[in-house]
């Protein structure tokens, strides 16, 4: 079973591309993580858990999904973490949460896809975003081809650097940089609903029509990069900035 965690996008396509590809079912975990219901899931088949890397790790939200999730059937598991450059060390965080949950990890696969975090940087275009995401295909595809003959992905080759962006870094990332403070709505708000429709944490609540958010953020980008009237914006950092969403 592939089981997806998705902000805007990338890791859902990806999802889905796997489980067409190996005649496999496909989970988003988003009613789970927003419902704070834990999973009772079963897979006779490897499970390929797929989702974004925030701070060079497994995104908390995830592993905590995984974590209390009951799991089934299959002791298998395969990762897909999708990111805008690189993963770091995030293989030893998910070595260790395979040991906790007794499954037997068969490695990660580092996908390039088109950045998502404009709080922080910048998102290519659409025809910037159409060439990474074509680019990545062959690296998906080799993936799958591994886990179609039961293969393990080969490890990644972390340095000193990486070990320490997926420690220290990240641990200084989750307690500083994520905020939902600066998030604001202009007066292009249409009041739709969308943002608080897509947060996963259910963080956003509309009053008078627009949205508060609630302090439970994760920086997962869907709210600022779905309003369909670019109505939202971080503070100052993202004006002017594209917005980056990949639909199916
Ligand atoms: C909070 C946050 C942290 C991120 N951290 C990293 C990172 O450490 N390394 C990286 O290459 N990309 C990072 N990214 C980029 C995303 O991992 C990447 O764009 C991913 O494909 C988005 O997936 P999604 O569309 O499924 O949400 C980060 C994005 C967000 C929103
Ligand atoms: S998605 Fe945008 S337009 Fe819709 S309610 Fe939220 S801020 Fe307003
Ligand atoms: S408030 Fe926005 S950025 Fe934060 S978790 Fe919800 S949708 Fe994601």
């Amino acid at each position: 079973m592939v089981v997806y965690y998705s902000g805007t996008g990338n890791s859902a396509h990806c999802a889905r591309i796997i489980a067409s590809a190996l005649g496999d079912s496909c989970t988003p975990a988003f009613e789970y993580i927003r419902n704070g219901v834990a999973a009772e899931l079963s897979s006779a088949r490897p499970w390929v858990f797929v989702s974004p890397t925030y701070g060079w790790q497994l995104p908390r939200v995830f592993a905590g999904f995984i974590r209390s999730a009951a799991l089934a059937g299959s002791r298998e598991a395969y990762f897909v973490m999708t990111c805008g450059s690189e993963i770091g060390a995030a293989e030893r965080g998910l070595r260790e949460l395979c040991a906790e949950k007794s499954l037997d990890f068969r490695g990660v696969l580092e996908m390039v896809m088109p950045e998502n975090y404009i709080a922080l940087f910048s998102a290519p275009g659409p025809e910037e975003a159409a060439r990474i995401v074509s680019r990545s295909k062959p690296v998906l595809d080799a993936g799958i081809d591994l886990i179609r003959r039961g293969e393990p992905f080969p490890a990644t080759r972390p340095g000193a650097l990486d070990r320490r962006k997926s420690g220290i870094v990240n641990r200084v990332f989750y307690r500083f940089i994520i905020k939902d403070g600066p998030f604001t709505a202009t007066d292009r708000c249409i009041s739709c609903g969308k943002c608080a429709e897509v947060c996963p944490l259910g963080n956003i609540e509309l009053r008078d029509g627009r949205p508060v958010w609630q302090g439970r953020c994760t920086h997962c980008m869907a709210c600022i990069c779905r309003c369909p009237a670019g109505a939202i914006e971080y503070g100052r950092s993202t004006r002017h900035k594209n917005r980056y969403f990949l639909s199916e």
